[in-house]
């Protein structure tokens, strides 16, 4: 800890510790604020607001950065793989080859999920969107693990988490299979992660399924990329939802709800209806006039973030990426150019330079996911699987964080004061 902060309400003089972390802003400690004052802090949309302590993932947003355990997720992205970027967030290491080995195959025994599930799925709709199956069926699986649902067990936190990392492919490829009318396949316990996934969504029963190394790889890449982002709208769901108590299977499930949402998760399908919607370059100055016209909700989507006022680490990725799926699939659709041209417009525009707006992750990844084949239903989808990891990695260290308590936030209520109730014939 270093200074103290000195504040001052009313006439009366208060100090609060000033906590700080390994990198990045101190925080004020406030919890004793409204003890010592009687006055709340006002900050909707947490832009001021350390919600916990945590030393998963960094980012840096005035500079681009972001680091999982202090690792830079650019080195991630080229050199790793999505296990083990999901051991590193899990144990707080990199695993050596054995450790990798081990938590691969555990990962891997885990993909099947009850038969019985596959009856749930056929209560809904077959034109239901994906993610509202993942809602209910990711909720569900609380149902179905009794023996991995009591969260003060630590034997049981991990098998909880390994059986969400490992079923949300299966489930995601599930709901997928189900919108087109096609059988559900079950895992191949001798594929990777990422390619057990691609042919539980794109193979057949009929004819053996093939994975194309470069799409595997390009597909790990984007879990990788999704894999953990701070404390952002869905893992702070997550956590509040886990703060109660909640089983961890209803807690994610909270986390595929909110990610749902098109400035979430959901911004990777507008980006991309966005760009078949401009169609080719010539028209993108007309939807840059509208992304600048106060008056017309229109936004730029895959453009802004929060937290990055510089560009995003993870879509300079992605904008790469593009070009080897493109190269491996011999694909050039020319929504990229579009993409490129409007990127290139943007940066160069004043309102979008002074309110630091930069392509997000989702502004290429759009592109990417539709030549690989996936229909854009799914993107939100592919999203839920790679952030699982993050949501299960953060939920477990709220869990064992010593300062963690029931997230129950205040209010500044702005509504009647006590009146009398009147019976209705006298109103
Ligand atoms: N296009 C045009 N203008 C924008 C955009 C955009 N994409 N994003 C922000 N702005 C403008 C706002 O109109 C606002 O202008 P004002 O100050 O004149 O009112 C200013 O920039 C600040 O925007 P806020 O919405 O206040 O910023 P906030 O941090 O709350 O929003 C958000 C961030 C939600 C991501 C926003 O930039 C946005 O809606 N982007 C498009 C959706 C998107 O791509 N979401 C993906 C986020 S990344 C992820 O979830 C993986």
């Amino acid at each position: 800890m270093s200074d103290a902060a000195k504040f001052s309400l009313s006439g009366k003089d208060v100090e609060f510790p000033v906590m700080s972390g390994s990198v990045g802003p101190d925080v004020v400690d406030i919890r004793k604020l409204y003890a010592q004052t009687d006055a709340f802090t006002y900050d909707p949309g947490f832009t001021s607001t350390a919600s916990c302590q945590s030393k998963l993932t960094y980012i840096d947003g005035d500079e681009g950065v972001l680091l999982h355990r202090g690792y830079p997720i650019g080195e991630l992205a080229e050199q790793s793989s999505f296990m083990e970027v999901a051991y590193l967030l899990l144990n707080g290491e990199l695993p050596g080859s054995a450790e990798l080995g081990t938590f691969s195959r555990t990962i891997t025994r885990h993909t099947m999920v009850h038969e019985q599930l596959a009856t749930f799925f056929r209560g809904f709709r077959r034109d239901a969107h994906p993610m509202a199956i993942m809602c209910g069926v990711v909720g569900a699986l609380s149902a179905f693990y009794h023996d991995s649902t009591d969260i003060r067990d630590p034997e049981q936190r991990i098998i909880a988490s390994h059986r969400l990392i490992a079923k949300m492919p299966t489930l995601a490829a599930m709901a997928y299979k189900y919108s087109v009318g096609q059988p559900f396949l079950y895992p191949d316990n001798s594929l990777s992660y990422t390619g057990n996934f691609l042919r539980m969504t794109f193979g057949v029963p009929a004819e053996p399924y093939e994975v194309n190394p470069a799409v595997e790889k390009a597909m790990d890449r984007i879990f990788i990329l999704h894999a953990d982002h701070e404390q952002n709208a869905s893992t702070s769901t997550v956590r509040l939802a886990g703060s109660s108590g909640a089983n961890p299977f209803a807690c994610i499930a909270a986390g595929i709800a909110c990610l749902w949402g098109p400035a979430h998760g959901g911004a990777n399908e507008a980006a991309l209806n966005m760009l078949r919607e401009i169609g080719t370059p010539e028209r993108i100055p007309e939807f840059i006039a509208r992304a600048k016209d106060k008056n017309d909700p229109f936004r730029l989507m895959g453009f802004g973030h929060r937290v990055y006022k510089n560009y995003d680490p993870r879509a300079t990725v992605m904008q790469k990426t593009v070009r080897e799926v493109f190269d491996a699939l011999k694909v050039n659709d020319p929504l990229f150019e579009t993409a490129l041209r409007l990127e290139e417009l943007a940066l160069n525009d004043d309102y979008f330079v002074e309110k630091k707006l930069f392509p997000n992750v989702d502004f290429y990844s759009g592109v990417i996911l539709s030549a690989i084949g996936f229909p854009t239903s799914m993107f939100t989808v592919l999203f839920a699987i790679a952030r699982t990891v993050g949501w299960v990695a953060q939920w477990n260290e709220m869990i064992t964080d010593p300062d963690q308590k029931i997230g129950r936030p205040r209010q500044l209520y702005t509504g009647p004061t006590q009146r009398t109730y009147l019976p209705v014939e006298q109103r």
